[in-house]
């Protein structure tokens, strides 16, 4: 039995359904099951909440191994180590984590997946860490934006960065949790090219046959627009030192891991938009 958690979120739902279609037993955590939508047939959906150790150990009776996903914010060290806890209590194997790219890099004392990483490391379970760059699905903001025909804003300037479908993301994660040779092991996980926001929208304007125009937004503007929509001040700190990194180059990274694990090369932004065009609705 796998345990997923974050299974109704981007990367969370594709695994279960990568997982189910291979005849795994999925057991899927929710906070709320009445909201988390449909999961496929013979996916066991549980209510859990990483607040609530007692739900995470029910959760985890009876699990092999178990994918570890909070959303992203400063109480993730908290969420990993309920979760690992749990996982230890019921005996469970062996735990992925799903952390990002450039952790152990970060010098503001915001790094949010490194305790996480580090109770893995030292936890006396298997493991594997997933450090993905930024996922191809963040710009499924931008929709409102084409919709309206206004220029999508963009802090991060002209910065490259090695964009990842979160589809290789679930596809690694699936062979983490059930194959051999990738215990001990931190991945980091990148798209085949590093490309700047301006090229993103310029190769979705493509796919969505109309011109995707990006403006400027200063860290000021984009500190004010996350903080106006009433965004913990934490995460707003942490996206706004984020974007000013891309900006200046600091994740125009490239690796090929996501190649050396699935024996394919990672899917493309191209890729990505040309799957998603309908979610963008023009
Ligand atoms: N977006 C990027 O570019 C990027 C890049 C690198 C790394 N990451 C990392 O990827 C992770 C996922 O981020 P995302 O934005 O894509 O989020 P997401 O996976 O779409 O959504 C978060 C998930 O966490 C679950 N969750 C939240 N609070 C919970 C709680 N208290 N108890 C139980 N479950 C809870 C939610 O489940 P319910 O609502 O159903 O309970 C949901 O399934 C984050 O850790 C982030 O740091 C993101």
């Amino acid at each position: 039995m796998i345990l997923v958690t974050g299974a109704t979120g981007t990367v969370g739902r594709e695994l279960v359904r990568v997982l189910a279609a291979r005849g795994e037993r999925v057991r899927a955590i929710t906070r709320d099951p009445g909201k988390a939508g449909r999961f496929p047939d013979g996916v066991e959906t549980v209510r859990a909440d990483f607040t609530d150790p007692a739900s995470l150990l029910d959760a985890a009776k009876g699990v092999t191994a178990v994918f570890m996903l909070s959303a992203p914010g400063p109480w993730i060290p908290r969420h990993d180590e309920a979760v690992l806890a749990a996982a230890r209590e019921a005996g469970v194997a062996k735990a992925v984590k799903l952390s990002a790219i450039g952790t152990g890099a970060k010098t503001n004392g915001q790094d949010w997946h490194l305790p996480g990483e580090r109770a893995l490391e030292s936890g006396g379970l298997a493991w594997t860490i997933l450090r993905p760059s930024s996922f191809a699905s963040n710009t499924l903001a931008w929709a409102e934006a084409i919709r309206a025909g206004v220029p999508v804003p963009n802090p991060m300037g002209d910065g490259a960065q090695g964009v990842i479908d979160p589809a290789d993301i679930a596809e690694v994660s699936v062979l983490a949790l059930t194959a051999s040779g990738h215990d001990g092991v931190t991945y980091t996980l990148t798209g085949p090219e590093a490309i700047s926001t301006p090229d993103m929208a310029e190769t979705l304007g493509r796919v969505l046959g109309r011109r995707i125009e990006t403006v400027a937004l200063t860290s000021d503007d984009y500190r004010a627009r996350l903080t106006a929509a009433g965004l913990d001040p934490g995460f707003v700190r942490t996206a706004v030192d984020g974007a000013r990194l891309v900006a200046s180059g600091g994740n125009a990274v490239v690796t090929g891991d996501v190649e050396r694990v699935l024996g394919r090369p990672a899917r493309t932004f191209a890729d990505w938009a040309t799957a998603h065009r309908a979610a963008f609705d023009v």
